[in-house]
């Protein structure tokens, strides 16, 4: 429900809880006073007034990630994540967290599988205008993972983060104790056809030892395996998926991958890790 996440949240200002108003708009208030008004779209811009260096997902990177995402060619992917943290969460009060929601897809499926509350972060207000009607049941809000968090500490059952940055110190204070930590990440040779035809960046070796090493002191690794997605990709497909990823911030513009044979086959390799909180 709403208002559970609603509940788990803290003034990203004075970090005291925040009530939502529904007149004379949406908002959020604290008792200090701080206000923060929900956007046409229904997410909240936490981060107002703090500029960031960061360069966000732009519109066109996310309107990509939306088409391709909604395609289904990354399902298999979406049911194990959804399936992941149903399993993780409780029957009753559960609250979810999507660290760099994105367009929402994949906390939308952990919604449909749990019923829990959820609450979607990302630093791009474009993705949030997406996730936010995708998932209106959710609290989605503007928000650095880099910076602490605005939420309160032990209010979370699951901290999911599908090829996004990961804040360990503060996603183990969010967690309740006994939580959990969904990490998606790309494998070795993840489209490495793709990358071949497009700008993307191949995947280095030793990533996954480089994740669990990350979370040491916060988390404890408690199960890690594969996933491969084969796919067959058109022009326009893989035009998409290079532009939704990181190298989307390079490429200029979107558009289409000159192939000639008409579409291409490669193997989507992701990895799955479940961290339990320490
Ligand atoms: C590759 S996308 C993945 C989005 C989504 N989880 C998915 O898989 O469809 C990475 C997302 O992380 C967000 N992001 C990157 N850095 C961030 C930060 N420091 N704080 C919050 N979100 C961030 C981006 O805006 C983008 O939506
Ligand atoms: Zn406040």
């Amino acid at each position: 429900m709403f208002s559970d996440a609603v509940a788990a949240l803290r003034c990203p200002l004075c970090h005291r809880a925040v009530q939502l108003m529904e007149r004379p708009q949406r908002t959020l208030v604290c008792p200090s006073g701080h206000l923060f008004d929900a956007a046409k779209q229904g997410y909240f811009n936490l981060l107002t007034g703090k500029g960031t260096v960061f360069e966000a997902d732009t519109a066109d990177m996310v309107a990509a990630r939306h088409r391709f995402l909604e395609a289904g060619h990354y399902l298999p992917l979406t049911t194990a994540v959804a399936e992941e943290a149903a399993r993780a969460l409780p029957d009753h009060g559960a609250v979810v967290l999507d660290a760099g929601t994105g367009t929402g897809h994949y906390l939308q499926a952990v919604i449909e599988a749990s019923g829990a509350s959820a609450i979607g972060l990302d630093i791009s207000k474009f993705a949030l205008r997406r996730a936010a009607r995708l998932n209106p049941q959710a609290v989605n809000l503007v928000w650095d993972i880099w910076r602490p968090l605005p939420v309160a500490e032990n209010s979370v059952d699951v901290v999911m983060v599908v090829f996004a940055p990961r804040n360990p110190a503060e996603f183990g204070r969010v967690l309740r104790p006994g939580g959990k930590l969904i990490v998606v990440t790309p494998r070795p040779g993840h489209l490495a056809e793709i990358a071949d035809r497009t700008s993307m960046l191949g995947i280095e070796e030793g990533k996954e030892e480089r994740l669990v090493d990350s979370m040491k002191g916060h988390f404890t690794l408690t199960r890690t395996y594969g996933l491969d997605v084969p796919m067959e990709l058109t022009g326009r497909q893989m035009g998409d998926l290079a532009y939704m990823g990181p190298a989307g911030h390079h490429l200029g513009q979107q558009g289409e991958v000159n192939e000639p044979s008409g579409s291409v086959a490669t193997l989507a390799k992701f990895r799955i890790s479940v961290f339990t909180v320490s």
